[in-house]
């Protein structure tokens, strides 16, 4: 454990201005004043994200996963928090375990992008045995879902898929596969079908996410969310491990895919995850070799800083015993089920893009 009982972790934003817990870049600045990389610190944690690529940790902008503390935790006029809604959508999901999809840190991220951007539609890329599908729907019965994946039954033996009842759902999966990249985006739009302003693409394919993300821009995406954002050396596919924006930011040999990355996004933020790493020092697994899940060991330098701190303060500590007795596990996290459960992270990320004109489109 780390020694410094119950002390304010309080972000510091250098160069920028702080509002509450959101970030808040100092673009009114001329940028001849601007000298350096603004950049953004915890107390107690030991990560810098800096507003350039060629580092672990990159932050541009402002996006709600900056303030994902505050969106989950802050009382409503009923004393109730978004937490609350969370964890009973999450007690009921349909996969208790989701063996290869989707566990409390980036549901929670999927559920907080659904209720922040309200997108008339999420493509869903990756649907595997319907949870994350699960957690789209929830987060808002209003908006249509494309949920696509080739395959008709899910993989990891997880049973049959999880169908989601709404109308407003259309599901591309097994003989009605249409790949992301070949639906019919310009017809949809063309018939006013589609918005792509306000879709949000939610990619979990483990395909390659840099061309996914550039694909779906030319047809005018502004949001997406990447689930499995490994890091450098990282990943379970040839894909995974060569496509991230995570590792095209910091990769010297993707640099012109990261600097394009970087200066045609309006915002980028990594999803924090709900504990720190040393929540699970009783469990003695190994690390996964193709990342994916935090050990706690881990330094901290390439992460942003966890919505708690229950290793610091008693106040979280109090919340995430909540949590975990909310939802059955074991807060120790010595046995795989728990564990898997608080400590499956990848860094899951928002990119909020810039609408393209033709010209700045990326061709390789
Ligand atoms: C990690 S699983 C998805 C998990 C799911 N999102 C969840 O959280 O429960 C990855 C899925 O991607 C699917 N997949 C593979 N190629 C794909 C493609 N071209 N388009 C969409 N899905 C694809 C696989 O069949 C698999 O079901």
């Amino acid at each position: 454990m780390e020694s410094h009982p119950f002390l304010t972790a309080v972000s510091k934003i250098d160069q920028g201005t702080q509002t509450g817990a959101q970030y808040v870049s100092s673009s009114l600045a001329p940028p001849s004043l601007v000298a350096g990389p603004k950049r953004k610190t915890w107390d107690n944690w030991p990560a810098i994200a800096y507003e350039k690529v060629g580092v672990p940790l990159v932050t541009k902008g402002k996006s709600f996963y900056h303030n994902a503390h505050d969106l989950y935790f802050q009382k409503d006029a009923n004393g109730k928090t978004l937490m609350d809604e969370f964890l009973e959508v999450y007690k009921n999901r349909p996969d208790p375990v989701n063996m290869c999809g989707i566990r409390i840190n980036h549901a929670m991220a999927l559920f907080l992008a659904v209720k922040q951007i309200q997108p008339t539609l999420v493509v869903e890329s990756g649907v595997n045995a319907g949870v994350s599908t699960y957690f789209i729907r929830a987060a808002s019965p209003i908006t249509k879902i494309f949920a696509i994946d080739p395959l008709e039954v899910p993989i990891c033996n997880q049973g049959d898929r999880w169908i989601d009842s709404s109308r407003l759902t259309t599901n591309y999966t097994g003989k009605k596969f249409v790949d992301l990249m070949d639906l019919d985006w310009k017809g949809m739009v063309a018939k006013g079908e589609i918005d792509p302003d306000s879709t949000l693409v939610f990619i979990d394919d483990h395909l390659h996410a840099f061309k996914r993300i550039a694909g779906v821009m030319k047809f005018g995406v502004r949001h997406i969310v990447v689930e499995d954002n490994y890091k450098y050396g990282e990943g379970a596919t040839m894909d995974d491990k060569r496509s991230t924006p995570k590792q095209m930011f910091l990769g010297k040999e993707w640099k012109k895919e990261g600097d394009w990355l970087f200066n045609n996004i309006v915002a980028y933020a990594e999803f924090p995850p709900i504990v720190p790493p040393i929540m699970a020092q009783a469990n003695t697994d190994e690390r996964k070799r193709a990342g994916g899940f935090m050990v706690a060991v881990d330094d901290n330098t390439d992460i942003v800083s966890p919505m708690l701190r229950p290793d610091l303060r008693e106040e979280d500590m109090k919340l995430y015993k909540h949590i975990a007795a909310t939802l059955g596990i074991d807060p120790s996290l010595k046995d795989k089920m728990s564990y898997m459960q608080f400590m499956n992270y990848n860094q899951i990320c928002h990119l909020e893009l810039l609408p393209m004109p033709p010209t700045l489109l990326y061709e390789k």
